[in-house]
């Protein structure tokens, strides 16, 4: 692909189409991406952008990357095939993921959401099977996000995405993950005899990137032992190399018994999956659960390529390094300007800083300046860069992150 690449609409236009004919569901910015390339994208007039956030997640080797191009020509044969029949990916990728993360078994959905939702319903058959019709309960988090189809919003505690649809999947509990006592009492009796499965995302990222306490963690995996409920880590967005681990519950004790995986997982086309462990692989039986394009040829070679990378050592290291540094740099903005960063949190290069304004406006003014970030919950800045990322360009972001927060914090106070 080349500068000229030649865009037919002008940005005027296609928000005109978009306006007129799309659901207005999206607050986009007025930008028009046409191309990428490594850690950048460009827009229609050749301005580059450095990308911090990677497609919320997803392009964890940048853009345009040689082993995506290669695989997406050697594999423009047979994108899909239904799962009516084998092709030569899916058993392959299936034993990568099972290996990496000691679990047994797994189910390809192809979105994050969808994959919670199959989830949910294999702790409801699971219970089930084993004659616990009453066991149909859930428990999330507060301040967790799942998805946006209705079992994955039923366990979404974020007011603002439920209210619309509500009412919801009945029985679902919601928990406090901080600290104290109280909550690790509240935790183990909201976990009880009719609970199905216990959901937790390993880090909280729409919730402003939380990651969750492992003494927490243990409480929860104790209690779900006692009342024989699952226990359902999300790693959506956590998961595949973001905390410079394969799996984000690598940084911590606990072992699921369902792990939710998606974003990354196909570098860029649709997948997402459930994986299982020994004792939750009879939930779901022949016919109880499916999907059309689920694990397509495609998407699982592109996974694979992946997966391969993500054995790396030193890609992982380079994962934990790099985000420490980022992390570090953050603090010292912090230390410099205090009352502006409130909080610096993360793993990898998952990474949240809090500013005590809300935050949509810096995202727009770095947009100017030629830099894609994000913010979430309000006033976190989300930083999900690709694993590639170098340390210059962390720090050429900061800098010009500098100037915005110390504009936008005198603008917020007169
Ligand atoms: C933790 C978590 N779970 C589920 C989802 C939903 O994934 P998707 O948007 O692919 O449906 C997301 C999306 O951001 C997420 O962060």
């Amino acid at each position: 692909m080349t500068e000229e690449k030649n865009i037919a609409l002008t940005l005027d236009r296609i928000r005109q189409l978009e306006s007129d004919h799309v659901l207005q569901t999206y607050a986009r910015f007025p930008v028009l991406m046409v191309r990428g390339n490594g850690n950048n994208l460009y827009d229609e007039t050749g301005k580059s952008y450095l990308d911090f956030i990677s497609g919320i997640g997803v392009n964890v080797l940048g853009h345009n990357h040689p082993l995506v191009r290669r695989i997406l020509r050697e594999q423009g044969d047979m994108i899909h095939i239904s799962n009516l029949y084998y092709h030569p990916y899916q058993g392959e990728l299936a034993e990568r993921l099972t290996v990496a993360s000691g679990m047994s078994r797994v189910f390809y959905a192809n979105t994050g959401t969808e994959s919670v939702e199959g989830a949910l319903k294999l702790a409801r058959a699971w219970q089930r099977r084993r004659g616990r019709d009453k066991k149909t309960e859930f428990v999330s988090l507060l301040n967790s996000f799942h998805g946006r189809t209705m079992g994955s919003l039923s366990v979404t505690a974020q007011t603002k995405y439920r209210q619309p649809f509500e009412p919801l999947i009945p029985g679902v509990r919601f928990i406090d993950p901080n600290q104290c006592e109280d909550d690790f009492a509240a935790a183990r009796a909201a976990i009880n005899e009719n609970t199905a499965a216990v959901i937790i995302e390993t880090i909280q990222g729409e919730g402003g990137v939380h990651p969750i306490n492992d003494y927490f963690l243990n409480v929860v995996r104790q209690a779900c032992d006692e009342v024989d409920a699952l226990l359902i880590l999300d790693e959506v967005q956590s998961g595949l190399g973001r905390t410079g681990k394969v799996f984000a519950f690598e940084n911590t004790q606990v072992r699921p018994d369902v792990l939710c995986v998606a974003k990354p997982l196909g570098l860029g086309v649709p997948l997402g999956a459930f994986i299982v462990n020994e004792r939750a692989a009879d939930g779901l039986q022949p016919g109880d659960h499916g999907t059309t394009f689920g694990g397509g040829p495609l998407a699982c070679r592109l996974s694979l390529a992946l997966m391969e990378l993500l054995l790396d050592q030193a890609l992982m290291q380079r994962v934990a390094e790099v985000g420490t540094f980022f992390r570090k740099k953050l603090r010292r903005l912090q230390r410099s300007h205090p009352g502006i960063i409130s909080d610096v949190r993360g793993l990898g290069l998952m990474v949240g800083a809090e500013l005590s304004f809300p935050g949509r406006s810096v995202v727009t003014k770095m947009l100017e300046r030629g830099f894609l970030l994000n913010c979430t919950h309000d006033t976190v800045l989300r930083f999900l860069p690709p694993y590639l990322i170098k340390k210059t360009e962390i720090n050429t972001m900061l800098t010009h992150l500098e100037e915005v927060l110390v504009e936008e914090a005198a603008e917020q106070k007169s």
